[in-house]
């Protein structure tokens, strides 16, 4: 797997570090609140259990699946619930997990769409931005880190489902898309 990967855009330490400090930063935020993380999956993964074993409130987990990229590696703009929420969220303070804002599109809509079932608040929290790419603006509470417009994998991202493993955020070698 390493001899696929062409740079390393966040290691494992600053990974760990960034999740901690936002981890501190939500158990400030959220005390007395009801709070619950909504992960977008299947990116999220990695993200929402570190993060959430760094945040020192009791808290609710669910997931998502929206349609996005799929296979290919350009946003089609269409989103598609394929697994919905199991928990009533009315009255609940949301926090969307999120592995990359690029667009802004999927976000966008899940703001809207869970704001729409009666949620006392949802935000956003993502680990990676790539600001140049956005189309539509969308308020992030939290982030991680911000990364210039390529494509990457690792810690929760995949490439075609592969990759996920990799514990950093990392942009594979050109050759690597064409095996
Ligand atoms: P939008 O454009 O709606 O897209 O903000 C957000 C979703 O796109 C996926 N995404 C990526 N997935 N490597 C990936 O594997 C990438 O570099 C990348 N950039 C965006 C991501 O899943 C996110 O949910
Ligand atoms: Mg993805």
């Amino acid at each position: 797997m390493k001899n696929d990967i062409k740079t390393t855009l966040v290691t494992k330490e600053e990974l760990e570090q960034r999740v901690k400090a936002i981890g501190a930063q939500i158990t400030e935020d959220y005390r007395g609140k009801e709070l619950v993380l909504v992960g977008v999956l299947k990116g999220a993964f990695m993200f929402l259990g570190d993060l959430a074993r760094s945040i020192e409130i009791p808290l609710e987990v669910d997931f998502m699946a929206v349609s996005s990229y799929g296979h290919s590696t350009v946003s089609s703009g269409v989103v598609k619930i394929l697994k919905d929420l199991d928990l009533e969220i009315e009255g609940k303070d949301i926090l969307i997990v999120e592995d990359i804002i690029d667009t802004g599109l999927t976000l966008s809509y899940l703001v809207n769409n869970l704001k729409s079932r009666g949620a006392s608040s949802v935000k956003i929290c993502t680990l990676l931005d790539k600001p140049e790419r956005r189309k539509v603006q969308v308020e992030i509470k939290y982030k991680g880190f911000d990364i210039p417009d390529e494509f990457v994998v690792g810690y929760g991202i995949d490439y075609a489902e592969k990759y996920r493993n990799y514990p950093e955020v990392a942009v594979l070698k050109e050759e690597t898309y064409n095996k």
